[in-house]
């Protein structure tokens, strides 16, 4: 039996107390993190499955208590297990790959694709999580339909879960009304905290929402993912892949690797099946050849994902065989064969490579 968000055994980890059987009766108890932990009713479900239809046994009733402070620190120890000590930035394991989802300015559909990528990623079998790191318009909570808060034990965020996705957000720990007002060394420090204090868990793929543009909030992030690869997003007007080109920039002076161009936004299919560039063409092609990195896909304009989106639905789990949910799992198939080219000459040499 898993912990819902840990995605641990609770028997591993140390959270299952007083055991009692009597004659076909089960009683147990399971201490959790926090009082009020919103995910009860799963203990109960799991119990009941994995129980219940064990001979012998009639009834089981499930009871909960709270950790202790000791036991907490103990259950933070444990989790730690596997990554390294705290270090300035994300901890991840370290064959986690982070992509970071970068752009030029706001609005090119960066989160869209950040959400729909990382459901991509769980279609193919990877376990992902999303961040979504963007303080200017945190909306990957929104996009998911994710209700609940992140828990914390001790010093750890541990992220809420949703159906195979772990799910973080800065958003969860800002102010509604106080984004824009952290600046500078504050901003630095809050999100070195924010990024060290996650625990993923084991992950194959982390996907991460990047603030737009190529301010300081963007850099002091790029800083705290070392080992990530940026993807750039773009429309297919040739203006927007001039201010892309500053993203990709930008990603290459923090040390990710430049992995790739997407477009999106590149056409629409009308109902008679054909297509009409709404936004200009050429874009991703040019901007990929200036900055010389591999045009990753080009993603359709489809009002639905947008409609899907709002509902907290990802398109590529709702309608896996639309057209722009092919264009994007087959972009995510894209990404997933470039891990293969890795460390055999494409990666360009990092002046500055953090641990
Ligand atoms: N391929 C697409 N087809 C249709 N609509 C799209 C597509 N991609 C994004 N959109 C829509 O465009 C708008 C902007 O997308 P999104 O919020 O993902 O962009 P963003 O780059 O994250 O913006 P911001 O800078 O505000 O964070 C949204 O309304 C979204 O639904
Ligand atoms: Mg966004």
């Amino acid at each position: 039996m898993l912990d819902p968000e840990l995605g641990r055994s609770v028997v591993e980890l140390d959270m299952v107390r007083d055991i009692a059987v009597d004659d076909g009766r089960v009683a147990l108890t399971i201490a959790l993190t926090v009082p009020g932990c919103p995910l009860r009713a799963s203990f109960q479900e799991q119990v009941d499955r994995e129980l219940l239809p064990l001979e012998g046994i009639e009834e089981v009733a499930l009871s909960f208590d709270v950790m202790t402070p000791e036991e907490k620190a103990a259950l933070t120890a444990k989790l730690r297990g596997g990554v390294a000590e705290r270090t300035p930035g994300i901890s991840v394991h370290a064959d986690t790959r982070v992509l970071a989802v970068a752009s030029g300015k706001g609005g090119v559909g960066k989160s869209s694709l950040t959400a729909n990528l990382a459901a991509a990623f769980a279609r193919l079998g990877h376990r992902t999580g999303v961040l979504d790191a963007d303080v200017y318009g945190y909306s990957i909570p929104h996009m998911l339909g994710i209700q609940q808060r992140p828990i914390a034990v001790d010093q750890m965020i541990v992220p809420p879960v949703r159906g195979d996705l772990k799910v973080m957000s800065i958003g969860f720990f800002l102010d509604e009304n106080t984004p824009v007002m952290w600046r500078g060394p504050m901003l630095h420090r809050a999100l070195e905290q924010f990024l060290s204090d996650v625990h993923w868990g084991e992950l194959d793929t982390l996907v991460v929402d990047m603030p737009p543009g190529t301010g300081d909030v963007a850099i002091s992030l790029g800083q705290l993912l070392p080992r990530a690869e940026a993807i750039v997003v773009t429309t297919p007007h040739a203006a927007a892949q001039q201010v892309a080109v500053r993203a990709a920039q930008m990603a290459r002076k923090t040390n990710m690797r430049l992995l790739g161009v997407v477009e999106n936004m590149s056409w629409l299919t009308r109902d008679d099946g054909t297509r009409e560039e709404l936004f200009g063409a050429g874009g991703g092609d040019a901007l990929a050849r200036e900055v010389e990195v591999p045009l990753l896909g080009r993603i359709p304009f489809d009002p639905r994902l947008g409609a899907y989106a709002d509902r907290g639905e990802p398109i590529v789990d709702v309608e896996p065989t639309s057209e722009v949910s092919r264009a994007l799992m087959e972009l995510a198939e894209a990404i997933a064969g470039t891990r293969r080219e890795q460390g055999v000459g494409i990666v360009k040499p990092l002046p500055l490579v953090s641990a």
